[in-house]
């Protein structure tokens, strides 16, 4: 194992059927105001809204709502928001949904106390706050992002066709408590369910195909995977499998809650190449990550063979007997394939709203990082982003 790394993750999870119980004691932790974040309103029709308010009432919170957070959320509800947070007052933002709503509540915990534009500070050039920062708890009702126990925000600038994500090195953006309880999941559509999924899936391997050395992370990592795979095949076929609904949950959370990705680099080119697609098409985030990874990982799948057999071999079982590094590299990669054909994922940007005449936009959206087996140059972008069309 190589590199020096710190590892520190305050979030407290509560997990299981049960977990909702313990807001009583996390709310009692903070003052009477309190601001509810939520999205377009599916958490009133499943019930929990009425949940959490029922638990904030009985604890006397003195509660503001900033409702209708959306799928990638934009800068411009994040300032809707510091205006609502800053005229309630507030001591704690309670995120109740999935990654956007948390993000969401992330950016806002760094924005309420700060007198500069959020946007050009966090999402431009990349501070860390200089503010206050306002803590927040969530109560998750979609896996994916793992967005309950890390440091991410990602906000989108629809107009400059940016989607920009900020990894805070504060570790009082995090979540102070995440509240998961499986069974919230179920009423998820399967389109989303299973674009969480991969979000998962990617996740991992954004941190496994990195490095040469021998590393405890990649092995981590294999086992996370595995299960995904077993547990999104249950999934799929019944989505009120409490026990693979539960494992999903789970492996979102160490997915990316930066475990697996200490003392190595780390690739998230897939990442880059969605994010372009998103902040064009304002696709689900998971589908623009499954529409664009076949393409990308047949690229650099030479530049890194060794780890593209390791990975057919310990997560696809496929057998090497007789054939090349190449073909089981190939291999592993056609059974993910299937593997996503499985499930229902979209495998074409074209199906996300994309279209040649946004190639431009594509590119020049994508960020290019270096910490994976191949630095990409724009023409390679435009070459793979053609593929996945
Ligand atoms: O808005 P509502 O009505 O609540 O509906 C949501 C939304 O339409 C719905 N939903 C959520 N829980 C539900 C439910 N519907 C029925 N039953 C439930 N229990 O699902 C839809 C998608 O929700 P969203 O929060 O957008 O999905 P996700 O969790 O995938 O979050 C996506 C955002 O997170 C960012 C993405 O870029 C995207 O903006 N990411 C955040 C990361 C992080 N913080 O580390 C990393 C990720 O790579 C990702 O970039
Ligand atoms: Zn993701």
């Amino acid at each position: 194992m190589l590199g020096n790394f710190t590892y520190c993750n305050p979030t407290k999870l509560y997990f299981g059927k049960d977990a909702l119980e313990n807001l009583h004691g996390e709310l009692q932790k903070y003052g009477k105001k309190i601001v509810l974040v939520y999205g377009g309103g599916s958490i009133k029709k499943n019930g929990i809204y009425d949940d959490v308010v029922k638990i904030l009432q009985d604890e006397g919170k003195d509660v503001a709502e900033i409702a209708g957070v959306m799928p990638n959320p934009t800068i411009h509800k994040l300032r809707e928001g510091i205006d609502i947070a800053r005229k309630h007052g507030v001591d704690l933002i309670l995120a109740v949904g999935g990654g956007s709503v948390i993000d969401y509540a992330k950016a806002l915990a760094v924005s309420v106390h700060c007198d500069e534009d959020p946007w050009d500070k966090y999402f431009i050039r990349f501070e860390e706050p200089s503010c206050d920062i306002v803590p927040v708890g969530d109560v998750l009702t979609m896996v994916g992002t793992g967005s309950e126990m890390n440091a991410g925000s990602v906000i989108t600038y629809p107009e400059k066709k940016l989607k920009i994500d900020h990894v805070f090195a504060d570790e009082s953006v995090m979540p102070r408590f995440s509240i998961m309880n499986p069974v919230y999941t179920m009423t998820l559509p399967k389109y989303q369910m299973i674009a969480g999924i991969y979000d998962i899936f990617n996740h991992i391997c954004e941190q496994y195909f990195s490095g040469e050395d021998d590393n405890t992370s990649d092995y981590l990592a294999e086992g996370l995977m595995r299960n995904v795979i077993e547990a999104s095949r249950k999934a799929v076929v019944d989505p009120t499998d409490y026990e693979a609904r539960s494992n999903l949950m789970w492996d979102a959370t160490w997915a990316l809650n930066t475990l697996i990705a200490k003392g190595k680099s780390m690739d998230w080119m897939v990442h880059m190449l969605g994010q372009a697609v998103g902040a064009c098409t304002n696709a689900t985030h998971g589908m623009t990550l499954s529409a664009v990874s076949l393409p990308y990982y047949r690229f650099i799948m030479k530049d890194g063979l060794p780890k593209f057999v390791r990975f057919a071999k310990a997560v696809w079982n496929v057998d090497a007997d007789g054939r090349s590094d190449e073909e089981i590299a190939a291999a592993g990669l056609e059974r993910m394939k299937t593997w996503m054909q499985e499930l229902g994922l979209v495998l074409h940007i074209k199906e996300l709203g994309a279209t040649e005449d946004m190639l431009d936009d594509l590119v020049n959206g994508t960020l290019i990082l270096d910490g994976g087996y191949r630095v990409l140059t724009k023409d390679e972008i435009r070459d793979i982003f053609r593929q996945a069309m």
